[in-house]
C-alpha cells in the first residue's frame, strides 16, 4: 500500500512546479511522507522540518499538538545554540536508537544526518514507525513506548537523561521512587501509590505502553510523574506541583494517605506530608483554639510556588562534564530535602551526614542563608522533640485500655497520633506551627481528661508565630 502512495508522490513531485498554484485536490492526493532513506532503519521522522510536523502527527493530531509545546521539540536548536556541539552529542538530541527498543545504533540521524531526524520526536521513544505508518491498524506494528528504564538504567527516558547530563536517572534510581516495596506493590489497596502502573491507572491514564500487561511491578518511573507528550504543566508533569490542593497536587496524590486521626486509623499516620503541609493534619482536641485550624506555614502556601518540589528538588549547577564548556542546571531527583553534599555542593547520595554537611539550596531562596535555614531547623527540631518527649511520658502513664479501640477515638489515641505525626521525618519543617499547637493542646487535654500533669519544664506557651 505504501509503495502505491510513494509512486503517486513521485508523479506529483515531478509536476509540482507547474502545479504550484493549483487546487487543493492535489494535496488530498499527496501521500503522507517522503520516502525515508533505507539506512534510516525504518525511522520516518519529520514530514516537514521547518514546521516540525512529524509523519506520526499527520494522524495522531492531538499528540503532535501537545508534543510541540515540549522541550523535546527543540532539542536540536538547543544543542546547536550551546556552541559546544560535537558528533557524540547528537544521538540524544535527535531521533536514533536512544530511548527505544532499536538495537542497531547506526540508524535514524546517526546513519543519515538528515534534518528530518532532528529533535526528540515521537520515534525517539516509540521506535521506528515505518511499518506502522504503512499499515496503521496491524496489531503487530503498534510502536508502543516504554515506561520502565531497564535494570541497567539505559532504556526509555534513561537512555538520554543520564550519562553526559548525568544526574536524573542515577539520583532517581537511588531514591525510594526507584524502588518497589514488593509486598505493598502486590496489594490492590496499596498499589495505587506503591506501584507505577497502578498509579497511572488510578489517575485515569489509559494510554497503551509496552509494560502495561506485565505482571512484574514497576517502580515510580519518570513517565509516572512526567507526561511523555504534554508540556502544559511546568516540567512536563502530569499534574502541577504548585497547586496547594491534596486533590490536584502531583506529590500529594500519594503523600497523603493517613494524616488525620480517626478511630479506625489505629496504625497511626501514613505518608501524611501533603495534608500536614497544608495544615489539614492531626487530631484536634475538643477545645482546640488556634487562629486558623487550617494553619500552615509559608512553606504550604502559594508564597512557596513549588511546594514539596522547592525543598525536595533543589536545582544546582553542574559543568558539562564532557566539554566543561557550559554549565548545566540539574533538578535534584534524589528527592531529598537538605541532601548530603561534597565540597563542590554536588549531592553525594548519602543520608547520614551531619547538618553541617548538607545543602540548604532549597531553603535559601527564602531563609537568606544556609546558616539561617539550619538554625531554624535546629530550633524547630528541639522544640518539637521537647514536646514529643513530654507527651510520650504522659502517654506511658495512661492505662492500656484507653488505646486502640477501633470504634472510639480517645484523648489517648488522638494524642498518640499527634505524637507519631510529629515524629515523622521532616514534620518539624513541613509544619512546625500546627504541630506545636496540636502537641500543646494534646498535653492540656491529657491534663484535663486524665488528671496527669507533665513533668519537666517544657513551655506550654506557643513559641512559633506566623510572619
Ligand atoms: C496513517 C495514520 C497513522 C500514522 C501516520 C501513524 N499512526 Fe499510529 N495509529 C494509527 C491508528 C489508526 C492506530 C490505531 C490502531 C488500532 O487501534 O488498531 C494507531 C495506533 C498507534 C499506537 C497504539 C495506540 C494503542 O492504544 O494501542 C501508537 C503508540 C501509535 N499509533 C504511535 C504512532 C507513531 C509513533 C507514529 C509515527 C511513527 C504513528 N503512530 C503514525 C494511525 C496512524
Ligand atoms: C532521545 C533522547 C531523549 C529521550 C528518549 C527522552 N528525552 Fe527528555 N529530553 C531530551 C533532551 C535532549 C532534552 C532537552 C531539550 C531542550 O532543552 O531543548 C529533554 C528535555 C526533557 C525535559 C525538560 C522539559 C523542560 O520543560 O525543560 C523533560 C521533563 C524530559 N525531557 C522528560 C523525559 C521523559 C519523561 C522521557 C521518557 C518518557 C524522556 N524525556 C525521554 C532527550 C530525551
Ligand atoms: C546521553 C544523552 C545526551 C548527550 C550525549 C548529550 N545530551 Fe544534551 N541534553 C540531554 C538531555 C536529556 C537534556 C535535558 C536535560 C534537562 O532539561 O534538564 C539535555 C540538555 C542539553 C542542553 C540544555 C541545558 C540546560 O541547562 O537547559 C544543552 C545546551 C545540551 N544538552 C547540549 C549538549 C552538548 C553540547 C552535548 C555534547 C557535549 C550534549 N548535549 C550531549 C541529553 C544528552
Ligand atoms: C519522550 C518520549 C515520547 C515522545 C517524544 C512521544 N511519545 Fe508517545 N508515548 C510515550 C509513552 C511513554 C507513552 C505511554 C504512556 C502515556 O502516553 O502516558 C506514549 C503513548 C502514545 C500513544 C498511545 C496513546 C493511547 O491512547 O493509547 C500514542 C498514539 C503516541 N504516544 C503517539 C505519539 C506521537 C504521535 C508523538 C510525537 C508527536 C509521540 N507519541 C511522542 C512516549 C513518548
Ligand atoms: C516523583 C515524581 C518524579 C519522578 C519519578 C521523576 N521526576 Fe523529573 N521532575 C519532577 C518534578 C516535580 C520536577 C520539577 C518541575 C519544576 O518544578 O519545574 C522534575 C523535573 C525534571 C526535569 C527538568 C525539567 C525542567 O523544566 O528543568 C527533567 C529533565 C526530569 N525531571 C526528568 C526526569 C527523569 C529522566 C526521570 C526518571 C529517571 C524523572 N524525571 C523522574 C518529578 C519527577
Ligand atoms: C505515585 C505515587 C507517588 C508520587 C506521585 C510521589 N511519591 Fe514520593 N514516594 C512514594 C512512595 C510509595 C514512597 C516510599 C517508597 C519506599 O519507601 O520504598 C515515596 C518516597 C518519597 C520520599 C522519601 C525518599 C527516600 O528516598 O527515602 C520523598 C522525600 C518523596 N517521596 C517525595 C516526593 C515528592 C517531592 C513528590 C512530588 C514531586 C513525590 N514524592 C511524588 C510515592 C509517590
Ligand atoms: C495514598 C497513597 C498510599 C497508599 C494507598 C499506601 N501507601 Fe504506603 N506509603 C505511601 C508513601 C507516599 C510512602 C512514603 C512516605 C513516607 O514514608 O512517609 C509510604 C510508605 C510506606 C512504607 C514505608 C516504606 C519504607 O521505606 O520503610 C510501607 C511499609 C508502606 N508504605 C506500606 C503500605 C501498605 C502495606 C499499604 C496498603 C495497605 C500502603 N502502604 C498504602 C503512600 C501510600
Ligand atoms: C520547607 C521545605 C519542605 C517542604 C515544602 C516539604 N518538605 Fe519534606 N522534608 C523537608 C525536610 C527538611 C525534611 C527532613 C530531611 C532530612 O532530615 O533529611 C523532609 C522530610 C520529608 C520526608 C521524609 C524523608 C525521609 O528521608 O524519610 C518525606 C517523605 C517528605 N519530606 C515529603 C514531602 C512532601 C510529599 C512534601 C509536599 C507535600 C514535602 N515533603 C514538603 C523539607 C520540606
Ligand atoms: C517559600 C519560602 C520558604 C522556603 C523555600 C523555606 N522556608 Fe522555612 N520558613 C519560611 C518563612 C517565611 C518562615 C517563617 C514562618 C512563616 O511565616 O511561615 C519559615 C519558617 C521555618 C521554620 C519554623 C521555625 C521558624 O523559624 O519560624 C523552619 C524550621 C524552617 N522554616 C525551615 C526551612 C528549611 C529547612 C527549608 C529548606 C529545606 C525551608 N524552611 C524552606 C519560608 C520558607
Amino acid at each position: 500500500m505504501r509503495s502505491v502512495n510513494l509512486f503517486r508522490f513521485a508523479v506529483l513531485a515531478s509536476t509540482a512546479f507547474t502545479l504550484a498554484a493549483c487546487t487543493d485536490t492535489v494535496f488530498v492526493e499527496r501521500p503522507l511522507f517522503d520516502d525515508p532513506p533505507t539506512e534510516a532503519g525504518g525511522f520516518v521522522g519529520y514530514t516537514d522540518v521547518e514546521s516540525k510536523r512529524t509523519v506520526c502527527g499527520a494522524c495522531h493530531v492531538g499528540r503532535q499538538a501537545e508534543w510541540e509545546r515540549t522541550a523535546h521539540a527543540h532539542a536540536w536548536a538547543t544543542l546547536e545554540e550551546s556552541g559546544s556541539s560535537r558528533a557524540f552529542c547528537e544521538s540524544c538530541h535527535t531521533v536514533s536508537s536512544m530511548g527505544n527498543l532499536e538495537t542497531n545504533e547506526n540508524v535514524g540521524w546517526v546513519a543519515t544526518s538528515n534534518p528530518r531526524f532532528h529533535d526528540v520526536q515521537c520515534e525517539a521513544c516509540h521506535g521506528p514507525g515505518l511499518d506502522h505508518v504503512s499499515v496503521p491498524d496491524a496489531p503487530q506494528n503498534q510502536p508502543l513506548a516504554m515506561l520502565s528504564v531497564g535494570d541497567d538504567l539505559d532504556q526509555g527516558c534513561a537512555a538520554c537523561h543520564s550519562g553526559v547530563h548525568r544526574p536524573f536517572t542515577e539520583e532517581w534510581a537511588a531514591s525510594a521512587h526507584g524502588d518497589v516495596v514488593a509486598f505493598a506493590a502486590a496489594r490492590v489497596e496499596c498499589a495505587s501509590c506503591h506501584e507505577g502502573k497502578a498509579a497511572l491507572q488510578s489517575w485515569g491514564v489509559k494510554a497503551a505502553f509496552l509494560e502495561q500487561d506485565e505482571a512484574a511491578p514497576m517502580a515510580i518511573t519518570c513517565g509516572v510523574c512526567h507526561d511523555p507528550h504534554d508540556g502544559r504543566f511546568q516540567g512536563q508533569l502530569r499534574m502541577p506541583v504548585e497547586e496547594p490542593s491534596v486533590e490536584r497536587n502531583l506529590c500529594m496524590q500519594c503523600h497523603g494517605r493517613t494524616a488525620v486521626a480517626m478511630p479506625e486509623n489505629v496504625r497511626g499516620p501514613h505518608a501524611p506530608q501533603g495534608p500536614l503541609l497544608l495544615g489539614e493534619a492531626g487530631w484536634t482536641p475538643p477545645g482546640f483554639e488556634y487562629p486558623d485550624i487550617r494553619i500552615m506555614t509559608t512553606h504550604g502556601t502559594q508564597a512557596n510556588p513549588g511546594l514539596c518540589a522547592t525543598c525536595h528538588m533543589e536545582t544546582y549547577e553542574l559543568e558539562d562534564p564532557e566539554t566543561g564548556a557550559f554549565s548545566f542546571r540539574a533538578t535534584g531527583h534524589s528527592f531529598q530535602a537538605i541532601p548530603c553534599v561534597d565540597e563542590n555542593g554536588v549531592p553525594t547520595g548519602e543520608t547520614d551526614c551531619g547538618l553541617q554537611e548538607r545543602s540548604y539550596g532549597g531553603c535559601t531562596g527564602c531563609h537568606g542563608s544556609a546558616d539561617a535555614a539550619r538554625s531554624a531547623l535546629i530550633v524547630a527540631r528541639n522544640r518539637i522533640d521537647g514536646l514529643v518527649g513530654t507527651i510520650g511520658a504522659l502517654l506511658d502513664r495512661i492505662p492500656e485500655e484507653e488505646f486502640g479501640d477501633p470504634s472510639v477515638l480517645t484523648t489517648a489515641d488522638g494524642s498518640l497520633f499527634n505524637m507519631q505525626l510529629a515524629q515523622e521525618p521532616g514534620s518539624e519543617v513541613h509544619n512546625p506551627f500546627l504541630l506545636e499547637a496540636l502537641l500543646v493542646a494534646s498535653i492540656r487535654q491529657i491534663e484535663r481528661d486524665y488528671g496527669l500533669t507533665p513533668s519537666g519544664n517544657v513551655s506550654l506557651e506557643l513559641q512559633f508565630t506566623p510572619q
